[in-house]
């Protein structure tokens, strides 16, 4: 039994790390504070059925996917493979219908999928995500799309795609769906196996199937966007027109139909060409239909959620330098026992007044103190020896400029306050 190796699919995320995280997490917040939304915490695991009514059953996600088993009271339970459907069960749940709409809302969470691991798929996931319940106006989808892209711009990435295209509701979708078939019959011997089973069953899925032969056999294809109703073209021919007003470049691609079956018009998806296969840092769409499927009154929404490791991964690729994380600002060095002691009292004397601070724990040289405070970027030393006990004062030295002052005890807080700390 392998007990020192974490399940496939999944990673640790160490303290090096962990500080890009938090970054990218505050970053996240501030945008969706200052746009107007509020966190919303859903549990880890829902019940199986709200992702069979809502992701749909023909899904990947659905079919192959998923997290799913029986608990001790023999209920089947899945691990959210993804956030909307737990929203919007919440939404539900909590009568946030009743409230003042829209309901605007973002969230942190993890995901869990089955698949098979690669660079930028993961079988444990992280996303950023928001859903707004209560109105069907393009300029909210026009605002949640500026956001995911007033994010990344904000993180220094660069050279993001972004790609948008509208689905249809299910009464113009009705109809293509009619028209493709026709195409399809005509063609499916030449289709992969996958898009052989989807013909049945997902129709729609075979549009962005990424086997070459598929691409070239549905050349032709007729578009779900040549084929929308009056009311689907007016909101597409509006959103197009509020995502220009913001002055975001945009491209139409017919062929994103998304991989969840909840969605209805606009879907879109921001890709990164510096990650691989796994491209799609972000994607999302109106779901029109969703809280009604849930068992709500009809309310429409929209969302989308961002994959943090490929978010992160395109900042790697990009070399963008993070603001640089310090673990601590001070580092106390201490000669001799009695230096020592009193250095564990002043430690907490300036953890105390709100500075970070370290000491060493493993009794090193004064060399390899002034070594680890470097090493980890310590703004400060606070170096302490017997001469400074005597004579009630502590040297503090300046890490960048390797300036030393010596300053008397009761003094050394605000000294190094004043300092910037
Ligand atoms: P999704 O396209 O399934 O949409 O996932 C959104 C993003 O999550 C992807 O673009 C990707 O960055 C990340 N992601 C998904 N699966 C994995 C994985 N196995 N490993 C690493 N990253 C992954 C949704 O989840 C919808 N709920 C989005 C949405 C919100 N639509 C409306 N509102």
């Amino acid at each position: 039994m392998i007990i020192t190796k974490a399940p496939r699919g999944t990673r640790d995320v160490l303290p090096e790390e962990a500080w890009k995280w938090v970054y990218l997490e505050n970053q996240f917040r501030e945008i969706c504070n200052q746009y107007g939304y509020g966190e919303i915490r859903t549990p880890t695991f829902e019940h199986t059925e709200l992702f069979v009514r809502t992701v749909g059953e023909t899904t990947d996600i659905v079919e192959k996917e998923m997290y799913t088993f029986k608990d001790k009271g023999n209920r089947s339970i899945t691990l959210k493979p993804e956030g909307t459907a737990p929203v919007a069960r919440a939404y539900i749940e909590n009568k946030l219908y009743a409230q003042t709409q829209p309901i605007k809302l973002f969230y942190v969470t993890p995901g869990f999928r089955y698949e098979r691991p690669q660079a930028g798929r993961l079988r444990e996931f992280h996303q950023f995500g928001i859903e707004v319940f209560g109105s069907k106006d393009p300029a909210v989808d026009a605002e949640v799309i500026s956001l995911a892209m007033l994010f990344v711009k904000r993180l220094g990435i660069k050279d993001l795609e972004l790609y948008i295209n509208s689905i249809g509701c299910p009464v113009c979708r009705k109809a293509y769906r009619k028209k493709l078939l026709e195409y399809i019959k005509a063609v499916k011997d030449k289709l992969c196996n996958t898009c052989k089973i989807r013909v049945d069953k997902n129709p729609l899925r075979i549009l962005d199937c990424k086997n070459e032969t598929c691409q070239k056999t549905l050349a032709d294809v007729p578009e779900i966007i040549e084929n929308l109703c009056n009311e689907c073209k007016e909101h597409f021919d509006s959103l197009k027109k509020h995502l220009s007003l913001m002055g975001f470049d945009f491209k139409v691609n017919p062929r994103i139909v998304r991989g969840l079956d909840y969605y209805t018009k606009t879907v879109f998806e921001i890709m990164s060409h510096e990650v691989g296969s796994q491209n799609t840092v972000c994607g999302g769409g109106r779901y029109d239909g969703l809280v009604e499927e849930c068992g709500g009154p009809p309310t429409p929404g929209i969302g989308f959620a961002m994959g943090i490791e490929r978010l992160l991964m395109t900042i790697e690729a990009q070399n963008i330098e993070l603001p640089k994380h310090t673990p601590f600002d001070v580092f106390i060095v201490t000669i001799g026992k009695e230096a020592d002691d009193f250095g564990v009292e002043f430690l907490y004397k300036l953890r105390e007044a709100g500075i970070s601070a370290d000491k060493d724990y493993l009794g090193r040289s004064i060399r390899s103190q002034m070594k680890y405070a470097d090493k980890y970027n310590a703004r400060y030393t606070v170096i302490i020896g017997d001469e400074e006990i005597k004579n009630g004062v502590l040297t503090i030295r300046n890490m960048k400029t390797g300036e030393q002052m010596e300053v008397k005890t009761d003094k050394a807080i605000d000294y190094l306050k004043n300092g910037g700390i």
